[in-house]
């Protein structure tokens, strides 16, 4: 076995960076699990994102989002877990996601984030004005928490899904194998 104890992939890196569309791919063609720790936190919650952010406050939502890490983290077994993209920010949550797998960052430019959050209505901490800005900002805060937190860094912008999901793999199966 290599260098991994665990056969999970976990998948990180700003909102749209596209970690839903190529976990479920990736997901498919390793014929592992995929799980969404959005999706299961909306429907644990019973309630959306937004309203939740908007309800009861980021803060809350943070709790929630560890609690819910801490609660799987041990269980995980052959899944690609896409994560929200403020999970890994605490330091907590990204010590647990090594533990969990091989945590794989996806990084997109500026550019090609604003190009596929435009018109975006999903995501709290972009809303209102200058979208711009807030994504420069939010980027470059979180961009060497991302890098920190991951055992591979992909650059996103030029290549196709498949193309990502083919270097995931041949980097992951390196690490089992
Ligand atoms: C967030 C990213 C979102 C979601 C929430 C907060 C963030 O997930 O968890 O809106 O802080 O970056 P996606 O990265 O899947 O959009």
């Amino acid at each position: 076995m290599g260098s991994i104890s665990k056969h999970n992939i976990i998948l990180i890196g700003f909102m749209g960076s596209g970690k839903t569309t190529v976990g479920k791919r990736l997901a498919e063609r390793l014929s592992y699990q995929f799980s969404d720790t959005d999706q299961l936190l909306e429907q644990r919650a019973g309630d959306t994102i937004s309203h939740i952010f908007t309800v009861r406050g980021e803060e809350y939502f943070r709790n929630l989002e560890t609690d819910f890490l801490k609660e799987i983290s041990r269980s995980l077994n052959q899944t690609v877990l896409s994560t929200g993209g403020g999970l890994p920010l605490r330091e907590q949550n990204s010590g647990l996601l090594k533990e969990m797998g091989y945590v794989v960052f996806l990084n997109a430019s500026k550019e090609t984030t604003l190009k596929r959050l435009n018109g975006d209505t999903s995501r709290p901490l972009l809303m209102g004005d200058e979208l711009d800005r807030k994504v420069e900002r939010l980027l470059s805060k979180r961009t060497p928490i991302y890098e920190a937190a991951a055992q591979k860094i992909i650059a996103t912008d030029d290549k196709t899904i498949d193309e990502i999901v083919a270097y995931i793999m041949e980097a992951y199966l390196k690490q089992i194998y």
